[in-house]
């Protein structure tokens, strides 16, 4: 533990605030979480947590999510501008266009969204249960944004007519078919995950497609020692530190989301100490955001 992690454990303490990190953080980072986990597992953390202050390392729409879930809490996120820009891809104005082109489709909508989207949305999901969100909700014809890779993932599990945006999301949008299949070339006896945000031709190829927890579990309990990944790199680390008996490789070059790496232990430790950046959003729209939360954790 490096003296900088000692300092932010003792001001999180004395400030009773929690540090919720997602799987693709520094790895510095993901060793001082009090919760390490996927979009879905942060989300029911905020929403049950009883510490006074969340400091949320990870995305602006992750902050946000924590804050609508637990509104009286203090919620920070570190970096002001750690945005993610998939959620930037689709608007709540191009949410109600598409309601009015089809008033009788149910509209669910990744979690990656901004607030005001979520504010016009029926149900949102994680990649850990958008496949159950869809086969529940009451509705044939489901406007599915932003993500086209995880709505065509989707797709393959449901007989409803889906409308999907075109948003995706650059880190795993990268991931190419080509070095997907040298990568399996190189090591043959390797087991391939892949996250849904990949393009349907990559999750094609894939012996397991899930979320970040999903790949988590099923590499642990798995009796593969090798195992080829398509995600981020933080997740990556984690898998290899959690199984050193294993090998885990990144599928073709390493891919990093920026957004999620501008987060740094000095302004972990600035966010906590001077309360910054603090989530503020406006009550209409969180209460509206709300409902559509509150269903999406209805589903595991
Ligand atoms: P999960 O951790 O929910 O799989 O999400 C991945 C992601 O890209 C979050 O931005
Ligand atoms: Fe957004 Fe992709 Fe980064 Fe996740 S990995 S925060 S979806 S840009």
């Amino acid at each position: 533990m490096t003296e900088l992690q000692e300092k932010i454990i003792k001001l999180k303490k004395d400030k009773n605030a929690v540090l919720l990190v997602h799987n693709y953080q520094r790895t510095e980072i993901q060793e001082i979480a009090d919760y390490l986990g996927d979009s879905l597992g942060l989300a029911k953390e905020a929403a049950k947590t009883d510490a006074d202050i969340i400091v949320f390392c990870g995305v602006m729409f992750m902050a946000e999510t924590a804050k609508i879930l637990s509104p009286k809490k203090t919620v920070l996120l570190p970096e002001n501008d750690a945005g993610c820009p998939m959620a930037n891809m689709v608007t709540a104005n191009d949410v109600i266009k598409l309601k009015n082109q089809h008033p009788d489709a149910k509209v669910v909508s990744y979690v990656n969204t901004n607030a005001d989207v979520k504010a016009v949305t029926d149900v949102c999901c994680t990649s850990s249960n958008a496949v159950e969100v869809v086969k529940n909700i009451d509705s044939d014809k489901i406007i599915f944004t932003p993500d086209q890779n995880l709505a065509s993932w989707v797709q393959r599990f449901v007989d409803k007519e889906i409308i999907v945006w075109d948003g995706f999301c650059y880190v795993h949008d990268k991931i190419s078919v080509e070095e997907v299949i040298q990568a399996k070339e190189n090591m043959p006896d390797a087991m391939l995950l892949i996250h849904p945000e990949c393009k349907k031709e990559v999750a094609d190829l894939a012996d397991r497609v899930g979320s970040t927890s999903d790949m988590i579990r099923f590499a642990k309990e798995s009796d593969t020692k090798r195992f080829i990944v398509g995600t981020e790199l933080g997740l990556i680390e984690r898998l290899q530190r959690e199984n050193p008996e294993k090998e885990f490789y990144s599928a073709g070059t390493v891919k990093i989301c920026q957004n999620m790496k501008k987060i740094t232990l000095d302004s972990v430790y600035n966010s906590l100490f001077f309360n910054k950046y603090e989530i503020v959003l406006p009550d209409r729209i969180m209460k509206s955001a709300k409902k559509s939360l509150d269903e999406m954790l209805k589903y595991q």
